[in-house]
Formats: C-alpha cells, structure tokens, sequence
C-alpha cells in the first residue's frame, strides 16, 4: 500500500487524497516556470564525484524490465510465496550483500467464496460480477491462481438488510448521516473508496451499529482521464477498466499496525497470541467496482437525502446517480464474505554489508508482497529498484569500496496485510535497531506514474532534496530537467510529513529517522488500477513507465541517497530544519485550538522546542568545525540518537504503537498525518485535559531529544 498524498501541516483537517486519485496537494500540474526558476540554483547536467558516478551509471533499464518481469509473473500475496524471497537474496548475494531469509509465524486470512446481490421492492434480483474481466492483451490477468476480490482481515459472514450511502465512511460523515435521521442500526453501508484508510470505514460502519460494507472506486478519483472525457479504457486506453476492484486489508493500522496477534512483540512460532478480533473488523466487507456500484446507488436515487443536500466534500461523485443517503424500503443487499485463517510463515529478505562502523546502521526497504499476481506497481517497481540498487553497491564494492557504516537492505512480506514483515522485523531487532539505527528509507510503489513524491522526518528534508538535484529525470517531454527541477515544479519545495500506510512506520515510531520517496500519477496521467488485477506488466510498461525510465531515475536517487547517508563522514542531517519544522506544526496547533475554543497552554512545548533549537544550534556549529575522528564519531552518535527522544513518553493515547509526539496518522484518516497528535487529537474530540496533559508529555519528549542532541 502506499496511496495518498497529502497536505502536511493541515492537522485534523488534513487535505488526503488516496493514490490513483490524481490529485496533486499544492498543484494539480507541473510548472515549468516555476522548476525553471529554481534551476538558478543548481548546473545541468549535474555533476556527480566517482563514486555517485559509479552507483548512477550502474542502473539499466533493461536490467530493471527484466526485474520488473520476474516479480510480476507469478502469485506473491503475503506468506503464499517463498521462491521469490529467496530469488531476492539470491540477486542481492550474487552482487555482494550477505542476504538471507528472516521468518515469521503470523496470523493472516485468505479468500474462499463471495457473493453479493441486491433484491428490489418489485421481487427481481441483481447480482454483481465481483470480478475483474480477464483480459487477451494482458497475459497475467488470466491466470487461474488470480487472486478474488476481497478485504484481507475480513470478517468470515454473511449480511441481508436494506442499505445507505455513507460517502467515504468517516466519522464525520456517519455524524452528518444521523443529524440527517438517516437509520443506521442494523443496515449495510455502502461506501466510496478515497479519504481514510479503507478498514477505518468499515471501523466506523461497524460503531455505527451496520452489519455489513461494501466499498466501491469512484471514476471521481480518476481526475481528466475518464471514458466520460472520451478516453479508452484499459486494456486499449488510459482510462480505468470498469471491472477493476480495489482489494486491501481492512485491518485497524491507525492504532495496531503487525500482525494483530503479537502486538508489541515478534511473531515467533511458539510466540503467545492474542485475540484479533479487537483490532480486526466483526462485520463483512467486500470491495466492488465502479460498474458493480452503479445499480447499486441509482436505486437509492429518490430516497433519504439527495447528495447535494447531503452537502459533504467528495460525497457526490461521478457515478449516473444523486448520491442519496437511502435507505430505499425493500432494496436490499445480500452478501457474503468467506475467509480461511491461517497462522502461516512469511519471509523477509535480509541484505548486508558491514560498514567499518557497525554502530551506524542505515536501512532502505520495500515490500515484495502484492494483492494480485502483478504488483507492477505496488510494490514490485520498488523492488525492481532494490535488484537494481544492490547492482549499483556490488559496482562499487568492486573498486574496494567499503561504506562508512552498515547497510541493511530489507525485502518485507506481508506489508499489505498491516507491514506485518517490517514491524515484526523492528520489534525483534529493537534492541539493535535503537542503538545503532541512523535512517531508514523506504521505496514502496516506486513507479504508478511521473511525479515524484518526498515525505520525510525533518533531519532528511535538505539531503533528500540535495539528492533530487543529481538526478537527471526525462519528464514530459521536457530532457533539461533534474527530478528536483520536477518536484519543485510541482510542490513548491515541500516535503510531506510522515503518516502510515507503508513499512517506514515501525520505524519512525521507534525514534529512527524515516523517508518515503515515489512517483505517481497527475491529473492527466493513465489511471493507476490500486491493488487491482490490472497492475501488471503489462500496464507499466504500455501506461505507467513505457521503457522503465521512471524506475531508473527513482532507483538512481534513492542509491545516491543511501549512499550518502552511509558514507557521508558526517551523518547529512539538518538537525536545526527540526526545529522549523515543529514551529510550523506548533502554528497548526495554535489555530486548531482558536478555532476550537479550546483552553489549551502551549507555553511548555514553545519552549521545549526553543530549547531544542538551542541545542541544534550548538551542535551544527560543532558539527561545521569536527575534523578529528573522534569528533566525528562524537556528532554521528548525537545525530543517530537524539529521534529516540522523541518517542520516550509512551504511546499516544488509545494507541500504544504509536509514539512519535510530533507527527502520525490520524485516528480517523490511517494514511494521513496529524501533527502533534496527542495534543490535536484531543483537542478534535473536545478533551482539553488530555490535551493539556500531551502538551506537558509532548514538550517532555522534545526536551528529551534536544538533551540527547546537546554536544
Ligand atoms: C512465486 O513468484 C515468482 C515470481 O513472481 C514466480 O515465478 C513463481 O511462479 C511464484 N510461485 C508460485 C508458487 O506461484
Ligand atoms: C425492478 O426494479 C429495478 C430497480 O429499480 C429495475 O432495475 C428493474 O428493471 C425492475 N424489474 C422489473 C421486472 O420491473
Ligand atoms: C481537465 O478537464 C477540464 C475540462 O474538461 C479542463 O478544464 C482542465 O483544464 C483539464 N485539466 C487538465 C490538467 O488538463
Ligand atoms: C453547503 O455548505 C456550505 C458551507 O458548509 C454552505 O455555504 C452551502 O450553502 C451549503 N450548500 C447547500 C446546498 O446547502
Ligand atoms: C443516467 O441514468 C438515467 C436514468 O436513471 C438515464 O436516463 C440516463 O440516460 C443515464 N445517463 C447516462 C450518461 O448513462
Ligand atoms: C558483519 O559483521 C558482523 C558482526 O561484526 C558479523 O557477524 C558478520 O559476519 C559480518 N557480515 C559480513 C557479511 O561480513
Ligand atoms: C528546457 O527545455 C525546454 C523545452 O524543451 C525549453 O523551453 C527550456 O528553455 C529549456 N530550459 C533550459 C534551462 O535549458
Ligand atoms: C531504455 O530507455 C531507452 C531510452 O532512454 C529506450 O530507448 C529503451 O527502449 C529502453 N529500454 C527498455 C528495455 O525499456
Ligand atoms: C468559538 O466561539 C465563537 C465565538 O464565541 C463561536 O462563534 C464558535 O462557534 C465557537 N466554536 C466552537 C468550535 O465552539
Ligand atoms: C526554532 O528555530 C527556528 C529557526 O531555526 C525558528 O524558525 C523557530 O521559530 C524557532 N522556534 C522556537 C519555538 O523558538
Ligand atoms: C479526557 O481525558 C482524560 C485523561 O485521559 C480522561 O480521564 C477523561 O475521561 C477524558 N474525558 C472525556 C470526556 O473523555
Ligand atoms: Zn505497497
């Protein structure tokens, strides 16, 4: 997974929309004025030293096609497929990591029947295809071990009642819904894909007293390149396939991301295990399409209240129907979802190479498991990137290179089930990881489209975006521009904060510096079909990146990256960027709190922060005068340590998991972040006392980090 891009520094209020869904936050299109004004700053071609050379001129299309093949031709849903984790460490060692399998015994569910039906008040019946057309042009879609359309972490069940249109199932929107007196007890929600992560609707639905969810994708979410603009649909076009479904894991990752029956703790075979059921829906879903949704709303067309007077963003979409609330009396759903669980081994692929200091480790991830048989996109462009990255390393080991600090290179199963494979992995490893961890990197759909996309914690921001402008990235037609010129042009400089949704948050909630980096679609672009049968091979290559330029240019970043953070004498963190970054979200907070009414004093955590600015300020002057190795390592394990800080006080409220005090995912968005979330959070609810009391353990934390951080 990995489906949104978001506004930063919106709060609760986060501005979201799921990937595919060709919105951009800050423009909807590339200005090339604007990437052109930039380039002042930078020379084109960018010059890189010998050994950037070295990783840049490693990486081959071809070689990334052939990769890209592999991955995408054959079943890898989370814990069915241990050939492909072995190929991956057997690329990995042929290049020089040291790579091997590491195993987990976890809980997971697999698909076995489905149906859903409506019956209407004059007695006839309709019943969805709840598949998706195999295709001739598309060899992949036909294969018979395709996996169904279902919800992973589904509830086993069947449901019949009449039915109501929740939009896209926020609390918000069942909120509107009873002040509308729409009965909710006892009905089957049907729901929009888009906003919140997909098991947070059917979270809501079931609070809300439903029994049962159906969830259907919007041609809304699909910006310019619609059948209704007069774009073909995929196979011969663009545009979506009518038949394509969102499959997905309905899993509460907001507060329990890993495998729900071990939480905190690795998921060993004879590991204890607890009850999922709190953390994992009791009512069925099942995703649908949007040809399949169509009878469905129009027959509540008339009854409840019109989506116009519903008057909610992103209610009414662009379906032939008015998005009434219903229910209509007598048309009834009828569905059933049946699902086998399993507690079965999964593997992660494991890479090293040893660094000459074994105390400064960095991290770069992807997930290998996908929805479907392709996966072109998520996660396997991202996996196609780390064969190829491994290349570039091994080029360089070649000349007797040998990095500063040690390389971890991580293939994850079952990301898409709840980052089973990451979390696990962390919280075995924790004792490790909390001593020597500098960053992790992560690259999950490296490749649905153009645009590049950069969310960091705020030590990575200047590196990361340092990195963007030694990449040349053929955009557009335009041949003059670096991948920095592109994500300026596109964002204004901005780099997103950090939510969920990908393996970076085991991570970054245990204090270790986290970047996710990608590139996805624009308004214009071939629709991305999301965790969809038809996110193959063939559609990357035809739509997505015709001739892998894309994945070669996203790769090439992410290995200088690395490389820099692994070899830089001096680990390349920005330390004061910290502190603009969390005066930018104490800003948030203060309006959030205005416009709220809210009786909340901020005063401890202002000056916590000017305590940590102080201490930034004092160690980057430091920092600019170390030249002894003794010097050095002293900043390095300052700069390595001081994110643990941030995750001292214990978890936010109702969410252990969750311990970062200044950014995470929001409670009812599971994607995106929340700044300050102990303290927004509580606020949104209306608890100034538990807002007062986050502001005192928020403040704590930060005097912590900025204790760790004073030279
Ligand atoms: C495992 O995945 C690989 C790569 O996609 C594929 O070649 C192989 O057939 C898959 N194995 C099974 C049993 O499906
Ligand atoms: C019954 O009602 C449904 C929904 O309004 C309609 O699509 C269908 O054509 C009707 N069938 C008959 C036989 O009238
Ligand atoms: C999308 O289409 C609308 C109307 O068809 C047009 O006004 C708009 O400029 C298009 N957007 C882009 C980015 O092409
Ligand atoms: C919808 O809500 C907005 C503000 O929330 C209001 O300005 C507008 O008049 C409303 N429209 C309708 C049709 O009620
Ligand atoms: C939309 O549905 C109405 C009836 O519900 C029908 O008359 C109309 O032709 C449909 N429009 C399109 C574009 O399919
Ligand atoms: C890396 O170092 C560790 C610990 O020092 C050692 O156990 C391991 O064998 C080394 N691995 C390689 C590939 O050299
Ligand atoms: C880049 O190319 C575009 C068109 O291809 C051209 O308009 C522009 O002037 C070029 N910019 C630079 C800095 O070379
Ligand atoms: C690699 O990229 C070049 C252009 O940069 C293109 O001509 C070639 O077809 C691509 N190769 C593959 C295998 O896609
Ligand atoms: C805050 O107070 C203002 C003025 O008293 C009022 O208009 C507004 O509705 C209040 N907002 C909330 C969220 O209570
Ligand atoms: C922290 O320092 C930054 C500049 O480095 C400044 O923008 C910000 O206002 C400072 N914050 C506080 C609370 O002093
Ligand atoms: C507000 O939070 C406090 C502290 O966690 C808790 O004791 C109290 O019950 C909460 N109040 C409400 C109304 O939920
Ligand atoms: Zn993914």
């Amino acid at each position: 997974m990995k489906p949104v891009h978001c506004l930063s520094l919106l709060a609760f209020q986060a501005l979201c929309v799921a990937a595919g869904q060709h919105e951009h936050p800050h423009s909807t299109v590339f200005n090339p004025h604007r990437a052109l004004w930039k380039r002042q700053e930078a020379a084109f071609p960018p010059t890189l030293d010998q050994n950037e050379a070295i990783l840049a001129n490693s990486f081959d299309n071809a070689s990334l096609e052939t990769w890209s093949y592999y991955y995408t031709h054959g079943l890898h849903l989370a814990g069915t497929n241990k050939t492909i984790a072995q190929w991956t460490a057997d690329r990995w060692n042929e290049f020089g990591f040291s790579a091997k399998l590491v195993e987990y015994y976890t809980y997971l569910n697999y698909p076995v029947s489905h149906s859903l039906s409506a019956t209407f008040p004059n007695g006839s019946t309709w019943t969805a295809s709840l598949r998706e057309d195999p295709l001739p042009e598309d060899d992949v879609t036909n294969y018979p071990n395709s996996v169904p359309t279902f919800h992973g972490y589904s509830f086993s069940g069947d449901a019949e009642a009449e039915y109501v249109y929740v939009g896209r199932g926020q609390q918000v929107d069942f909120e509107r819904l009873k002040a509308l007196g729409v009965p909710l007890e006892g009905k089957i929600a049907l729901s929009r894909y888009g906003g919140p992560f997909r098991g947070l609707k059917v979270k809501n639905a079931q609070e809300n007293g439903l029994i049962g969810v159906v969830i259907f994708t919007d041609t809304a979410d699909d910006g310019n390149v619609t059948e209704a603009n007069g774009y073909a649909p995929y196979p011969h076009g663009p545009a979506r396939n009518p038949t394509s479904v969102q499959r997905g894991s309905v899993e509460y990752l907001s507060t329990h991301p890993g495998d729900p029956t071990t939480p905190g703790y690795p998921s060993h075979f004879d590991s204890p295990r607890t009850d999922p059921s709190l953390v994992t829906p009791q009512i069925p879903s099942l995703p649908i399409s949007w040809k399949d949704a169509q009878p469905l709303i129009q027959a509540l067309d008339g009854y409840g209240t019109s989506g116009t007077t519903v008057n909610r963003t992103n209610w009414v979409g662009k379906l032939n129907a008015t998005y009434s609330t219903g229910p209509a009396p007598g048309t009834t759903i009828s569905l059933s979802n049946v699902v086998r669980e399993e507690t079965t081994w999964i593997w992660d692929t494991i890479g090293i190479i040893n660094g000459t200091h074994e105390d400064e480790v960095i991290i770069i991830g992807n997930h290998r498991d996908a929805w479907v048989v392709g996966g072109a996109a998520d996660p396997n462009s991202g996996s196609a990137v780390l064969v190829e990255l491994a290349k570039a390393f091994g080029a360089l080991l070649k000349t007797g290179w040998k990095p500063r600090r040690t390389i971890v290179l991580a293939s994850w199963d079952a990301e898409e089930y709840a980052l089973l494979g990451s979390t696990e992995w962390v919280e075995e490893y924790i004792p490790w990881l909390s001593k020597a961890a500098v960053a992790y990197l992560n690259v999950d759909v490296a490749v649905s489209g153009p645009d590049p996309e950069l969310a960091a914690s705020p030590e990575l921001h200047e590196i990361a975006t340092e990195v963007l402008k030694k990449i040349v990235y053929p955009y557009r037609g335009y041949n003059n521009l670096t991948l920095y010129d592109v994500w300026y042009g596109l964002t204004e400089g901005e780099v997103e904060v950090l939510g969920s949704g990908s393996d970076y948050t085991a991570f970054i909630h245990n204090g270790i510096g986290s970047l996710d980096f990608g590139a996805g679609g624009g308004p214009t672009d071939p629709i991305y079909h999301y965790h969809s049968n038809y996110d193959t091979f063939h559609w990357i290559s035809t739509f997505g990146d015709p001739g892998f330029v894309a994945h070669k240019a996203i790769g090439q970043y992410v290995t200088l990256l690395a490389y820099h953070l692994a070899n830089d004498p001096i680990i390349p963190f920005n330390v004061e960027n910290y502190g603009v970054q969390l005066t930018l979200y104490l800003e948030t907070l203060a309006d959030d709190i205005a416009s709220a009414n809210a009786t909340v004093d901020l005063s401890p955590l202002e000056s916590a922060v000017a305590t940590f600015n102080a201490s930034a300020a004092a160690l980057t002057e430091l920092i600019n005068t170390a030249s002894t190795e003794q010097e050095i390592s002293f900043v390095n394990a300052k700069l390595r340590d001081f994110g643990r800080g941030f995750v001292s006080q214990g978890g936010l409220p109702t969410r252990e998991f969750y311990k970062h005090v200044a950014f995470a995912p929001g409670l009812d968005t599971g994607y995106a972040p929340t700044t300050w979330p102990g303290i927004t959070e509580a606020v949104a609810a209306g608890n100034f006392t538990l807002a007062n009391i986050w502001v005192q353990k928020s403040a704590k934390a930060v005097e912590v980090a900025a204790g760790i951080l004073t030279p």
